[in-house]
């Protein structure tokens, strides 16, 4: 008698191959974006609202036709751009999400940052030394990409996502110093000084040429009278006077001793201080890190990697804050890959 075979299960080799090829696609459409952004014809997109054709945009940016025409149906096909007739004009928001910084929805410096050397590049070829970077081994390029990711984060942070933390924003109202730990190149800085025009705000950060960009950006906003930069790992963070709110965006889990840096936050807040910190949840189930957003905090990783750290999951800085002490603990989820983490010293 011949056993009959229970029938296979799982996905078949068509949905398998399918899957496959959406990986192949979404490089296509990424690549398509990186170069209407560094060839500046998203940009001419932008100027055109009532749409513009092939040979126009060519003409406006000294590119070739024939080039430019195959650049648009690739946009198309990335849902970058709709079409009318031989005319294309960006899709629904697009324009915003792509190109406007100032949007809280930007994603636009994602794609061209993804691009650079210490994403994919550097990991690649340092896979079998495992040979590890820290952010003043970094290009400046690449400093700079990272600011303009980080920006969307401190857009919904400042004032939105302070919003959210009882208390907070009438403690701010009426002033006290704010320290924003791992400041980068000053987006924050300059984002917490004008939204909070009675604080006096501290950005610390552990790169030099992160706090010279910082710098630069602090004396063009004309707000050098009411910030002040140092350049210290937040392992060492000390303050003239106590805080009323630490943020720390996208950066807390760098921390080559979280623990120790937790404690100095705590130490460097007034009695009823807040510490907020702001970052990527990064997925801790399967299906999280199959989701899109999964996937983009997953390419993220390589670059953590390299720096000798990984994303992680928001519940961690609950359990961080809890076992250093804070008191009134508290999240909200403001983007499937932004969430805050809140805590407060203790009142005596
Ligand atoms: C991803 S960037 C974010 C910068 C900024 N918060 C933003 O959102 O644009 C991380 C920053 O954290 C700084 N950093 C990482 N670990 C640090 C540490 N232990 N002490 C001080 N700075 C640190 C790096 O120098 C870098 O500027």
């Amino acid at each position: 008698m011949t056993e009959t075979l229970a029938p296979p299960t799982g996905p078949t080799i068509k949905e398998q191959g399918g899957a496959l090829l959406a990986h192949a696609a979404g490089y296509a459409s990424h690549r398509t974006i990186t170069v209407g952004l560094r060839s500046g014809l998203l940009e001419e997109l932008g100027r055109a609202p009532a749409g513009a054709t092939p040979d126009e945009l060519a003409e406006r940016l000294g590119l070739d036709p024939f080039y430019v025409s195959v650049w648009c149906r690739a946009a198309l096909s990335a849902g970058v751009c709709d079409r009318d007739g031989d005319r294309y004009r960006f899709a629904p928001h697009m324009a915003t999400l792509l190109l406007d910084r100032g949007s809280p929805g930007y994603v636009g410096g994602v794609f061209t940052l993804m691009e650079q050397r210490e994403m994919f590049g550097r990991f690649e070829d340092s896979l079998a030394s495992g040979e590890r970077l820290w952010w003043d081994e970094c290009s400046h390029d690449w400093i700079a990409g990272v600011a303009g990711t980080g920006t969307p984060y401190y857009s919904r942070l400042v004032p939105g996502g302070l919003g959210q933390v009882p208390g907070l924003a009438e403690r701010l109202a009426a002033g006290g110093p704010i320290v924003d730990s791992a400041c980068g190149a000053g987006v924050g800085v300059v984002r917490l000084a004008e939204h909070f025009p009675a604080c006096r705000v501290v950005g610390v950060d552990g790169d030099a040429h992160s706090i010279e960009q910082a710098r630069g950006r602090v004396a063009e906003a004309g707000l050098a009278d009411r910030v002040e930069l140092h350049c210290s790992p937040l392992e060492q963070l000390r303050v003239d006077r106590p805080a009323a709110l630490i943020v720390n965006n996208i950066s807390m889990h760098e921390c080559r001793d979280i623990d120790v840096v937790t404690e100095n936050v705590l130490a460097a807040l007034e009695p009823g201080g807040w510490f907020v910190i702001s970052d990527f949840p990064f997925p801790d189930s399967e299906a999280g890190l199959r989701s899109v957003p999964g996937r983009v905090m997953g390419a993220i990783q390589f670059f953590e990697a390299q720096i000798d750290d990984q994303l992680l999951p928001r519940a961690y800085y609950d359990d961080l804050l809890a076992r250093h002490g804070f008191t009134g603990p508290g999240s909200a989820s403001l983007t499937p890959m932004h969430a805050l983490t809140w805590g407060r010293r203790p009142a005596p």
